[in-house]
């Protein structure tokens, strides 16, 4: 009723204002007149229609110069003035606004942007832009800025502008579709150019983004069409070209989709008819990244497939006359819809209690479509400082996608505020909403000023991990000063019952075998502080009898830190003598001091071994006692200075041998006593008259048949007494002294030691390359290769070929003649032939 109003209204307007302007041919009721400006290159079209029934008349120019015909083709660029012969002239008439948009030569680029002709507000109007080139050359049509959505042919969009577009073919025009603004199709790239209308209805204003137009790359289908899927989910529809007449014989056409990764696609084919066919078939083809499908129109085609894939449906070469007869051809209308494969999860990490923990979280690869959140603002990687809480959000995120460390300090600024008792490093317990693979632990301790941390197994021994005793825990342990230089891996057995390291330090503890670290309940690590030490680096072992343990000169495979010192302090049962062998030594250039290894023992101190890096050394030694392996690097010039030891505490040789000879002599000496009690014995029996008391023999020990025991004198100088206590050093320490002139003993126990020249050989620490590529790749790619339009048929009646070939280019001019009357224009209301035609004149040279 308003909008009646408001007509009525508008109308008396222009009465009155035609009542003051009109020309005098015709009265001041029956008449309406406007002046239009024509901009150069544009060409403005007038047409009655035929719908109208009316016998109205545009008139152009004024005075004598003035005629009068049902339409006006206004091409002169410049100001003209249009009278119809009627009052209401918007029902009667129809406005097309036509503009060329050449491309002479590479690169080409127009800025198309839709401006409306005031005086024809209230006219049905239609813009052309008719894509053209001197050669032929691929149009790319950017939608980017607005977007578009296809619509059937023959709805209309709910803002009233409707936009087609055209593709310019041999011998007709090919609608390629009628689109609505708004929408994932981002772009068309349409072969051999063509044109995009507009269309816009009477007394709306005309509201379009501007759109760009390039040359475009060359493509091989009649026309691609790009659609962007929106993330989340989506469903949208599209139909064939021309549809729902055929589309064109023997032909392709292209939609490009773009899923999002996280994102799986389904394509429906809704409804689609099939041609008779002379030769191929018609299909779909389906390019993913590295796979090619390709389905018949029948078949159920790709459901829930991830990434982005290019469908390009193709006609087979029709058999126009049987097609015709039976009112077949290709025709295909079908759904794309899109889900998303994961879904958002929401987590509240409250560290507001915690003075000491961070949780850090960040996506391992540039590629994951990982969406992370903190406190609903996007992020790289999130960030949860002690005494805070935060929601973080995960979409998309699966668990290997992300790494979660934790960061832990533990120390004291003065000695005296330092933990009482030694703290265990135990993996903190988190959140459940948080990622399940907790991949590392940072402890960060802190030592008092000058101080140091003192590191223990939190049960047992710890072991380094180096090559011959590998750690195979659950967890690694890794050490490192806080300046990030390393000390070692360590893992619970082994010999070092306590690692002290002067200054700051950080224990990372990460997975080892796969099992999840924040599964781990087990504490292996106990820390606690201590007051200044003396060196860099002190380790207290305690080499077990009989087993081979590995040491080896901190941040192994690497060298030392220049300057810096390592004491080994190995406490040995005082029975077990060490046998300690230097298995690689590299030694650098130094530019200020020496390095130097020396090894010294600990009740004595007595130094048995001492080498510099300009001196040799043996290569394997003996120490009879507990001991110190020290080891100092200096200022390196060039290479670096690592050191790696075996030790072996054993029984000594020479008391296995003293025990054997001692053993012996027992034997003889009985045997000695047998025979002369046995004397004695015959001795009395002859001289009968002899007192039974004991004999003297000054010269040895020696007793009587009826006395039990030795007497008390012999304790003190009779070796016997060996087997029940050996002080080291007084029965063989004497013997090792001179070791290295020995032969005997002094060899070595295990492999002759070759000596160590030249670079340290870090091989072995090296990971194994990782496997790079799929087996069977090249066969994989054979997998899926389909060439479905080269139909078995085609061997099979090779009868028809012949004729059709000799029948040339007459005949197939006659089909196409009669594909286009039976074809075209078979949209019904829509249409859509007629008001593209303006077109296919500027397009004519082509055609
Ligand atoms: C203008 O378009 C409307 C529909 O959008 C239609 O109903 C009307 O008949 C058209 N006017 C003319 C003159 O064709
Ligand atoms: C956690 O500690 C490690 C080792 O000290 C350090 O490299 C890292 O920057 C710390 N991370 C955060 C988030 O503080
Ligand atoms: C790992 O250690 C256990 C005992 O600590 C041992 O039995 C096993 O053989 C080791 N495995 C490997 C692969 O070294
Ligand atoms: C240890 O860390 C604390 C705190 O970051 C720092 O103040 C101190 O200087 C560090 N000590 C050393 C020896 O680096
Ligand atoms: C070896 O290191 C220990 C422990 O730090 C130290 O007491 C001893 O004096 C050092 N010995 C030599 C010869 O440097
Ligand atoms: C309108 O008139 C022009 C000029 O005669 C003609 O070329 C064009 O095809 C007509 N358009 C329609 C839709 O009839």
């Amino acid at each position: 009723m308003k909008k009646e109003l408001t007509r009525l209204f508008k109308a008396a307007c222009f009465l009155l204002l035609f009542g003051v302007f009109a020309s005098p041919v015709w009265s001041v009721t029956d008449s309406h007149k406007l002046t239009l400006a024509v901009h150069p290159g544009t060409v403005v079209n007038i047409n009655r229609t035929e719908a109208s029934g009316s016998k109205c008349t545009v008139c152009v120019g004024e005075g004598s110069k003035m005629s009068c015909q049902p339409w006006a083709a206004l091409a002169e660029a410049g100001k003209v003035s249009v009278t119809f012969t009627c009052t209401n002239p918007w029902d009667v008439f129809i406005v097309e606004i036509i503009k060329k948009i050449e491309c002479k030569a590479k690169p080409c680029k127009h800025l198309v942007m839709p401006t409306d002709s005031q005086p024809l507000f209230e006219f049905n109007r239609t813009f052309h832009w008719c894509l053209r080139a001197p050669v032929r050359m691929t149009f790319h049509v950017d939608f980017s800025k607005m977007g578009l959505t296809q619509i059937a042919p023959s709805e209309t969009c709910p803002d009233g502008h409707t936009y087609s577009l055209v593709a310019l073919e041999t011998t007709k025009n090919v609608q390629l579709g009628s689109f609505c603004a708004s929408g994932t199709i981002s772009g068309i790239q349409i072969l051999n150019g063509g044109k995009v209308v507009l269309m816009v209805p009477g007394r709306q204003k005309l509201e379009a983004k501007d759109v760009n137009v390039f040359w475009g790359e060359d493509i091989k289908s009649l026309a691609i069409v790009n659609v962007g899927l929106p993330s989340d989910q989506s469903s949208q529809e599209f139909f064939s070209p021309d549809y729902p007449s055929s589309f064109p014989d023997d032909d392709l056409m292209t939609w490009n989709f773009n899923v999002p990764s996280g994102h799986e696609a389904t394509v429906q084919f809704l409804d689609y008819s099939e041609p008779r066919c002379l030769k191929k078939e018609p299909g779909a083809e389906y390019k993913y990244e590295d796979l090619t499908v390709v389905r018949k129109l029948s078949d159920k085609q790709p459901t829930g497939e991830e990434g982005s894939f290019a469908l390009s449906l193709r006609n087979c070469e029709m058999d126009v006359v049987r097609s015709r007869a039976e009112a077949l051809g290709l025709t295909l209308h079908f759904r794309v819809s899109s889900i998303r494969t994961g879904s958002e999860e929401m987590c509240i990490v409250d560290l507001s209690k915690e003075s000491s923990l961070s949780v850090y979280i960040a996506k391992k690869g540039t590629d994951s479509s990982c969406k992370l959140k903190l406190d609903s603002i996007s992020v790289e990687s999130i960030i949860v400082p002690p005494g805070k809480k935060s929601i973080l959000s995960f979409r998309d995120c699966p668990e290997e996608d992300l790494l979660l460390t934790i960061n832990k300090t533990i120390g004291c600024q003065q000695l005296r505020d330092c933990p009482s008792r030694p703290v265990p490093l135990i993996v903190p317990s988190l959140e459940r909403c948080l990622p399940q693979s907790l991949n590392t632990v940072h402890w960060n301790l802190q030592a008092p000023e000058h101080g140091a941390v003192e590191l223990w197994a939190y049960v047992g021994n710890l072991q380094q991990s180096l090559p011959g005793q590998e750690c195979n825990s659950s967890v690694q342990f890794s050490v490192a000063k806080s300046d990030g230089t390393a000390i070692g891996q360590f893992c619970p057995g082994g010999i070092i019952s306590e690692v002290q390291v002067h200054g700051n330090v950080t224990v990372s503890a990460s997975p080892g075998n796969d099992l999840f670290l924040r599964r781990t309940f087990q504490t292996f690590f106990k820390v606690s502080f201590a007051k200044e030490i003396t060196e860099t680096y002190i380790f207290h072992i305690a080499p077990m009898k009989d087993v081979t343990s590995v040491l080896a000169s901190p941040g192994w495979p690497g060298g030392m830190k220049p300057y810096s010192t390592a004491s080994w302090i190995a406490t040995v049962p005082a029975t077990l003598e060490v046998h300690l062998s230097f298995t690689k030594v590299s030694q650098p250039k130094c530019s200020v001091r020496h390095t130097s290894i020396q090894v010294q023992t600990l009740g004595s101190r007595e130094e048995m071994y001492s080498r510099r890096e300009d001196e040799g050394g043996d290569s394997e030694i003996v120490i009879p006692e507990s001991f110190y392996l020290n080891m100092s690097n200096c200022l390196p010039e060039k290479n670096s200075f690592s050191v790696m030891v075996e030790i072996t505490p054993m029984k000594p040789r020479r008391l296995l041998l003293i025990i054997i000879v001692a053993v012996v002599g027992v034997l003889l000496m009985g045997m000695i006593i047998a025979l002369v009690a046995v004397c004695v014995v015959i001795r009395k029996k002859k001289k009968q008259l002899a007192q039974q008391v004991s004999i003297y023999n000054p010269n040895g020990h020696s007793f009587l048949p009826g006395l039990h025991g030795l007497p008390k004198t012999m304790d003190n100088d009779d070796d016997v007494h060996i087997y029940d206590y050996i002080e080291d050093t007084l029965v063989y320490g004497h013997l090792l002294r001179d070791e290295s002139k020995m032969d005997e003993y002094g060899k070595p126990a295990v492999d002759t030691y070759q000596p160590f020249n030249g670079p340290t050989d870090t091989m072995p620490l090296k990971d194994p390359e990782p496997l790079s590529g799929e087996p069977n790749g090249d066969a994989d790619t054979e997998v899926g290769v389909y060439r479905p339009f080269v139909p078995p048929a085609e061997t099979a009646a090779p009868a028809s070929r012949p004729a059709a070939a000799q029948e040339g280019t007459d005949s197939q001019l006659g089909e196409r003649l009669m594909e286009k009357e039976l074809y075209s224009s078979g949209g019904g209301e829509g249409g859509s032939d007629a008001p593209l035609s303006p077109c296919s004149e500027v397009l004519g040279p082509w055609i």
